[in-house]
C-alpha cells in the first residue's frame, strides 16, 4: 500500500490518493479520472493527464511508479466517475482507506442494487455469483464495525422497484438484527444479509405484468403472487450455498404472528426471527416507497403503524425500529433514488 502522506491535509480533503490495486483495476492506456502527481520538490499536486488521453507505455510505467510512491491522486470532484467505475469491481472499497463511511455506504448501495436487478432479471448461478461476492464485501465492511449500517439506514430508497425494495429490507433488517443480537458470528452476519435482500426472490417467477401493474391487484391477480414464498423458498434451496436463515425468510416473510398471514398461516414462535425480522422491514419497506396509486409514508408514521400493528408483528422489534427513526440521533436522510438516477443515467 502506498505510505500514508503527513501534513497535506487539504489535499486529502479534494482528492483521492489512488492505491496500487485501484490503478490496476483501471484501463492502463485509458485511466477513466484525471490523475494528478505529488511533486515531492516543490509540494505541489500537479496534473498529469485528462481522462480519456492515451498514455504511452513510458506513461504507464511511469503511472504505476508515481503510484507506487504514493504519489497518486484522482479529483474528488471526479467521485461519480470513480465510484461508477468501484461499484462494477466492489471490492476495491476495502481497500480505499481515502472514502468517507458515505461514500462506501452509497457505493455498496449502488453495487448491491445493480446485481439485484441482474438477478431478479435472470435468477440463475451465474448471476448469483457476483452477487454473492458483492454481498460478502459489504457484511465485511459491516463486520468492521456495526454503527456503519447507520450510515446505510439513512439512504433508503423511496422509489417502488423490487432491486431498491430488496436492498432496502436488507438494510432495515440488519439495523434491527446487528443491534438486538447479542453476540454473532461473521457467518451469521453474512447469513442473515443475503436471506434479508433475498427475500422476495420469488417474485422473479411471478408474470412481469403483474409487477409493472399501475393499481392495486385484483383478488385473482393477488393469487398469481401468493405463492412467491414457496417459489423463492424452494429456488434458495437449490442453490450451493443454501442456509436455514435464507430459507425461512423466503417462505415466512409475509406470515404473521396472529396466524393471518401466509402461506401456512403460522403463528408466534412458529414463525423464525428471522421470518419475524423480514417481515417487519419488508413491510416496512414497503410503506416507506410511493406506488403509483400512493404516496411513500413517511419513516415515523409507517414505524407507528406497525408498533399499532401488535397482533400481526413482533413488537420488540417493531419499537427497536421506531426508536431507529424517533431517536433524533440518525440525522440527515440522503436521497439516494437521485444519487443512484444520476449515475445510472450517465
Ligand atoms: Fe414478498
Ligand atoms: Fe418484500
Amino acid at each position: 500500500m502506498p505510505r500514508k502522506r503527513q501534513n497535506n491535509e487539504n489535499i486529502d480533503e479534494q482528492y483521492y490518493q489512488i492505491s496500487p490495486e485501484i490503478l490496476s483495476s483501471f484501463p492502463k492506456y485509458h485511466p477513466p479520472v484525471d490523475l494528478f502527481s505529488f511533486r515531492e520538490d516543490i509540494a505541489v499536486l500537479a496534473p498529469y493527464c485528462r481522462k480519456g488521453q492515451r498514455l504511452s507505455n513510458e506513461q504507464v510505467e511511469e503511472v504505476a511508479d508515481i503510484c507506487t510512491k504514493g504519489n497518486l491522486f484522482v479529483a474528488r470532484s471526479d467521485h461519480h466517475i470513480y465510484s461508477r467505475h468501484i461499484v462494477k469491481q466492489l471490492d476495491l472499497v476495502l481497500q480505499d482507506d481515502h472514502l468517507t463511511d458515505a461514500e462506501i455506504a452509497e457505493i455498496c448501495i449502488h453495487a448491491l442494487l445493480i446485481q439485484m436487478r441482474g438477478f431478479y432479471a435472470q435468477p440463475v448461478k451465474t448471476m448469483f455469483e457476483p452477487l454473492y461476492k458483492d454481498v460478502m464485501v459489504v457484511t465485511e465492511y459491516l463486520w468492521g464495525d456495526k454503527h456503519r449500517i447507520n450510515t446505510f439506514i439513512r439512504r433508503l430508497f423511496r422509489k417502488d422497484e423490487m432491486a431498491r425494495h430488496a436492498v432496502n429490507t436488507m438494510i432495515v433488517g440488519l439495523r434491527l438484527w446487528m443491534y438486538s443480537t447479542q453476540e454473532y458470528r461473521r457467518k451469521d452476519l453474512d447469513r442473515v444479509t443475503l436471506a434479508l435482500l433475498l427475500h422476495d426472490i420469488g417474485m422473479s417467477k411471478v408474470p412481469p405484468f403483474l409487477l409493472k401493474k399501475n393499481g392495486p391487484l385484483k383478488l385473482e391477480e393477488r393469487e398469481k403472487i401468493l405463492p412467491h414464498p414457496l417459489l423463492g423458498a424452494k429456488m434458495m434451496q437449490k442453490t450451493d450455498v443454501s442456509f436455514d436463515e435464507l430459507v425461512h425468510a423466503c417462505f415466512q416473510h409475509h406470515e404473521r404472528l396472529d396466524g393471518s398471514g401466509y402461506p401456512q398461516h403460522s403463528k408466534d414462535r412458529q414463525i423464525t426471527r428471522v421470518g419475524r425480522l423480514t417481515a417487519v422491514a419488508d413491510s416496512f419497506s414497503a410503506m416507506i416507497c410511493e406506488r403509483p396509486w400512493r404516496k411513500p409514508k413517511d419513516m415515523i408514521t409507517a414505524c407507528k403503524e406497525l408498533v399499532g400493528d401488535h397482533l400481526r408483528y413482533d413488537q420488540e422489534m417493531t419499537s427497536a425500529l421506531l426508536g431507529v427513526f424517533a431517536s433524533g440521533n440518525l440525522g440527515q436522510l440522503v436521497d439516494m433514488d437521485a444519487i443512484v438516477d444520476a449515475r445510472d443515467s450517465e
